[in-house]
């Protein structure tokens, strides 16, 4: 289990401040950023994309799971999540599913105020009883595990 620390969690939720400058959401004109540290302890921000035909909007997590994948890692140790309301930002409902592929139930998830005030939940607390990669037939598991150890090289792409 992953050890948040007070300074880590600043940078995190920093990092998802950052990125939140960066959103483009002309139609909510609600405008989220998140920050995933990846497990080769860099940091991932994201913000949500959206776009005129509604449905097709990217979240802010979705975005920054978009960016860790790109880079290499396929895990993560936490997140960050911050929106541009008085209330705390918590991920929606395919964002869980979508964090536990790459976490676990013992990931911290920080939530975020608007003015950065936050709190801390596990992605358990936020997924109980998550389908995961466990739940997959026993045959999967050693195909599911080589895949996640490899780390393509971009370079050659
Ligand atoms: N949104 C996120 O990006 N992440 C969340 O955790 C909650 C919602 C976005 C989706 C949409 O662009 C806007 O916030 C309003 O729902």
């Amino acid at each position: 289990m992953f050890e948040l620390t007070p300074e880590m969690t600043k940078r995190l939720v920093k990092a998802a401040m950052t990125a939140r400058g960066n959103a483009y959401a002309p139609y909510s004109r609600y405008n989220v950023g998140a920050a995933l540290l990846g497990e080769d302890d860099v940091i991932y921000p994201g913000a949500n994309v959206e776009n005129a035909a509604y449905p097709q909007g990217a979240c802010a997590e979705t975005s920054a799971i978009s960016h860790m994948v790109l880079a290499g890692p396929r895990r993560y140790k936490a997140a960050a999540v911050i929106g541009s309301g008085p209330d705390f930002c918590t991920p929606c409902g395919g964002c869980r599913q979508r964090l536990f592929e790459f976490g676990d139930a013992s990931t911290p998830i920080i939530l975020c105020k608007a003015d950065g005030s936050h709190v801390v939940q596990t992605l358990g607390e936020l997924l109980p009883m998550a389908f995961g990669p466990s739940e997959l037939p026993d045959n999967m598991k050693p195909i599911l595990e080589a895949y996640q150890a490899r780390r393509p090289d971009v370079r050659q792409a």
